[in-house]
């Protein structure tokens, strides 16, 4: 068996992990949640979802992760098999967790090349500078057009989209350390220094106008406590941000020595995470617009999710400022790395897969997992509504479905006593066992209700309305779960020489 990377040093491990848990969900998505949710009403459920099911699948998957690469398995689909002995079955319900962060990849990847775009449009001052426009945040509009303008796709967003491509493609060519590892030790670090910079900025405007927004997102509000809709957004903001429940922590996770401390190695994680999500991630896109636009503004602002605060708003805010189109650069390239760093997380599960167990070369198995993003990514460009249909189901959705399943299968099925062994191994604090049952009981619960309620609100939204388009990326969806079940159950026949 040839010799699986380790990552090289601890802090480089910490960074990296950081680097994939911190992403667009945090400066963008996080942002957008809460603005239409209402402030503080979303919070609440966002603490709680944190407790109670962040930490806990945080760090079950450093543990299995960790248990399962030093067996040589870093894709769910051998960790799977790696605790249920090899079994079709378990192998088959693990391509569930390749699958999902390689859905979520294509899309992703996609918008990560609008914000390169957008970084090079407004470092060259391309950007118009929203003066005399009755609505500074409609200047941008044209730009966001020949971005997501389907019928006539820019020469801009493709050229932004190979580029993207081919910058993952190098890095994750370049392997787990010198690739991955060497860019989040730039990355993070720079990520960071942008980020507090940007909220300091935002936060000044109008004479730290800026802070009445940060009000609005952390004044406790309990009048939607009742309210099904946000909790299961909530809990779905925790998943996705900290990229649990697919397994791209896991794989991160396979990379560690042997030995090391994981539980550490997960709170950092999480906690850097957090940080980067309610400090930074608060702090700049909300207040700025709260300053500027007024509060009445932040609802309206959100209906239109994501692109419109951090593609229109964002720049019209920043334009208006002293070397608007500078800040507003760093703004978009401080996307793009907190962006570029969670797409090589998102696409090493698959890369795993292919070393791992189909046993290709770290070249071959690069090459057939981009080749396959690039394809998602294309549709992405060109197909309407094909971006946000797979966020719905494997952004959301699966998510919910697969932590389930890790927490039932890698505690409960695996066994409380075994789980806790590994739980235990080199560590820096030994966890009561109680702790155990209760935190992955609740955390069990607790998922399952959300699933109940996710089924009763969202579901009935999506079906109904089947368009030819949606066709296409429903169809994308199943035959990439059906390629997955194949590889997981022909590399069982390798790797046992069956
Ligand atoms: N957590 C990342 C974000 O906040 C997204 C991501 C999900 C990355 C899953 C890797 C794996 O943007």
């Amino acid at each position: 068996m040839s010799k699986r990377e380790t990552w090289a040093t601890r802090i480089g491990l910490v960074f990296a992990a950081a680097g994939n848990a911190i992403g667009l969900g945090n400066l963008l998505r996080f942002p957008s949640k809460v603005a239409l949710y209402g402030g503080g009403a979303f919070i609440i459920p966002y603490f709680i979802s944190f407790i109670l099911l962040g930490i806990p699948l945080m760090i079950l998957e450093w543990i299995i992760g960790r248990y399962a690469g030093s067996k040589g398995h870093g894709s769910m689909i051998g960790i799977m098999g790696e605790f249920f002995n090899q079994s079709y079955f378990a192998r088959i319900i693990g391509s569930l967790g390749v699958v999902i962060p390689f859905l979520i990849v294509c899309y992703y990847i996609y918008i990560e090349s609008w914000t390169l775009g957008f970084a090079f449009l407004s470092f060259f001052q391309k950007l118009p500078t929203p003066t005399g426009v009755s609505d500074p945040k409609l200047a941008m509009m044209p730009f966001l057009e020949f971005y997501r303008n389907y019928t006539k796709p820019s020469f801009y967003a493709i050229f932004f989209l190979i580029i993207t491509l081919s910058i993952n493609w190098y890095i994750l060519n370049r392997g787990v350390i010198k690739g991955i590892e060497f860019t989040a030790k730039i990355g993070i670090p720079a990520l960071l220094l942008m980020g507090i910079f940007l909220s300091i900025v935002s936060l000044s405007i109008n004479n730290w106008k800026g802070l009445e927004g940060l009000y609005f997102i952390f004044k406790p509000d309990f009048s939607k406590l009742f309210d099904p809709q946000v909790w299961v957004e909530a809990s779905g903001q925790i998943f996705f941000t900290l990229s649990l429940g697919m397994g791209a922590i896991a794989t991160y996770a396979s990379y560690v020595k042997k030995n090391e401390d994981v539980l550490k190695t997960g709170l950092y994680t999480a906690g850097l995470n957090e940080l980067v999500e309610i400090v930074i991630g608060a702090s700049i896109a909300i207040p700025a617009a709260f300053a500027i636009f007024g509060a009445s503004s932040i609802p309206e602002l959100a209906k239109e999710g994501t692109f419109r605060i951090g593609f229109m708003s964002m720049p019209a805010i920043l334009m208006s400022l002293p070397f608007g189109s500078y800040l507003s650069f760093i703004w978009f390239f401080l996307l793009f790395i907190a962006a570029l760093t969670s797409s090589l997380a998102l696409t090493q599960p698959l890369i795993a897969l292919f070393e791992d167990e189909m046993k290709f070369s770290h070249a071959k198995a690069v090459n057939i997992s981009m080749t396959m993003v690039s394809l998602g990514a294309f549709l992405s460009a060109f197909v309407p509504g094909f971006l946000d249909d797979l966020d719905f189901w494997a952004g959301t959705l699966f998510l919910i479905i697969f932590g389930f399943i890790e927490i039932l299968s890698f505690v409960w099925l695996f066994g409380v006593d075994n789980f806790y062994k590994e739980l235990n191994r080199n560590v820096f604090l030994k966890i009561p066992k109680i702790l155990v049952y209760i935190f992955y009981g609740i955390s069990l619960i607790f998922i399952g209700i959300l699933f109940y309620f996710w089924t009763v609100i969202k579901l009935p939204e999506y079906f109904g309305q089947l368009s030819w388009n949606l066709i296409i990326s429903r169809t994308f969806i199943v035959a990439s779960i059906l390629l997955l079940v194949l590889i997981a159950i022909e590399s069982k026949r390798r790797y046992f020489n069956l």
